[in-house]
């Protein structure tokens, strides 16, 4: 049988060749490990008291999930005392969370989606964890939101883990995508997937097509030819997927191709869109680019938007280059 490479043993090879420091190493294990924890509630479904609200709501106006909420508490519980963080943002919390003072604060900001999918946990479909590392610009003075608003190509690291069939881990300090899958009776995360690149060209896109009427032109124009088929303008067929959790829908892509659309429509316009830019677009412009795929709010690069809130949201295009691209021509050409 092939040696298994586990996760701590990927990352001291990797810190050893110099791609990740100690604390950034040490990051993404503790992260890891409450993925690991996280993957083992959610095993357990409404046994472990995880379906259902929790009766409160989050600063995105959501009522929130019991899990919404327990799987914040775990993240911010387990990267309080190991040194790595001078602070944390989370979906789930209205401002930062500082590093409490009775430990040592130490280089990077973490950033995370607890529980992406929500909508998803009761009803027993894929839902996930995402997150993005930042480094903290001004290491001598107390962090603040203002640190935290970042463009996504400042990102040193970011991933996901998916809660699904398999619990899987994937993610990127920059060099290339790595996806490792849960051995449960180990108790360890393994090796799967030691380089994930996306298929430049595709036959599946994803996005909600009930909200069609609030498209703009660019977008209804794009996905009308994909539906047109063979005997439309782009002479093949195309299938279409929309789990409603971003993890489950971009794992698949991110392993068979694809396209994921959330772009920005008239329903959504006075928020900026639906998904937020800190720790869903932009971790996930990350992975895409590293894997060789393209991300933009249908015509911008993402990783290159300047955040203005915490808590921004923006328009999502990300996946196989050809497509994105075709998108953002389509949204030039039509303005
Ligand atoms: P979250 O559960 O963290 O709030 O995110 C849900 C997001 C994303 O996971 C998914 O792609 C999208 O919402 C689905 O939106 P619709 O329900 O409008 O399809
Ligand atoms: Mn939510
Ligand atoms: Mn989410
Ligand atoms: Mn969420």
């Amino acid at each position: 049988m092939l040696e298994r490479i586990s996760l701590s043993q990927f990352l001291i090879e990797a810190q050893r060749e110099g791609k990740l420091d100690a604390n950034l190493r040490l990051l993404i294990e503790v992260v890891a490990r409450a993925a690991k924890a996280l993957a083992v509630t959610i095993g357990k479904g409404s046994f472990a008291g995880i379906h259902g609200e929790a009766g409160s709501h989050n600063i995105q106006g959501e009522a929130q999930k019991k899990l919404d909420v327990i799987a914040n508490e775990l993240l911010l519980q387990a990267n309080a005392w190991g040194g790595h963080l001078a602070a944390m943002a989370s979906e789930e919390e209205e401002t930062i969370c500082l590093i409490p003072e009775r430990y040592p604060r130490g280089g990077y900001l973490l950033l995370f989606d607890p529980l992406d999918g929500s909508s998803n946990i009761d009803v027993n479909i894929s839902v996930g964890t995402i997150f993005s590392v930042l480094q903290n610009p001004r290491p001598e003075g107390c962090p603040t939101e203002a640190d935290f608003l970042q463009p996504g190509k400042q990102q040193v690291a970011a991933g996901y883990a998916i809660y699904g069939p398999t619990a899987q881990l994937v993610l990127s300090f920059g060099h290339g995508v790595h996806e490792f899958t849960l051995d449960r009776e180990f108790g360890a995360w393994f090796l799967s997937k030691p380089t994930i690149t996306i298929p430049e060209e595709t036959a599946e896109f994803a996005i909600n097509a009930s909200n069609r009427r609030h498209w703009f032109p660019p977008v209804t124009r794009y996905i009308d030819e994909l539906l047109a088929g063979k005997e439309g303008p782009r002479g093949r067929d195309f299938n279409m997927r929309w789990v409603g959790s971003m993890v489950a829908d971009m794992h698949r892509i991110l392993t068979r191709g694809g396209i994921f659309l959330y772009p920005v429509d008239r329903k959504t316009q006075a928020k900026g869109g639906k998904l937020r830019l800190l720790y869903e677009a932009n971790p996930m412009a990350f992975l895409v680019e590293q894997a060789g795929g393209m991300g933009t709010d249908g015509e911008r690069r993402l990783l290159e938007i300047v955040p203005e809130r915490l808590h921004q949201r923006v328009g999502v295009v990300l996946g196989s280059k050809a497509e994105v691209e075709r998108v953002a021509q389509y949204h030039r050409e039509m303005r």
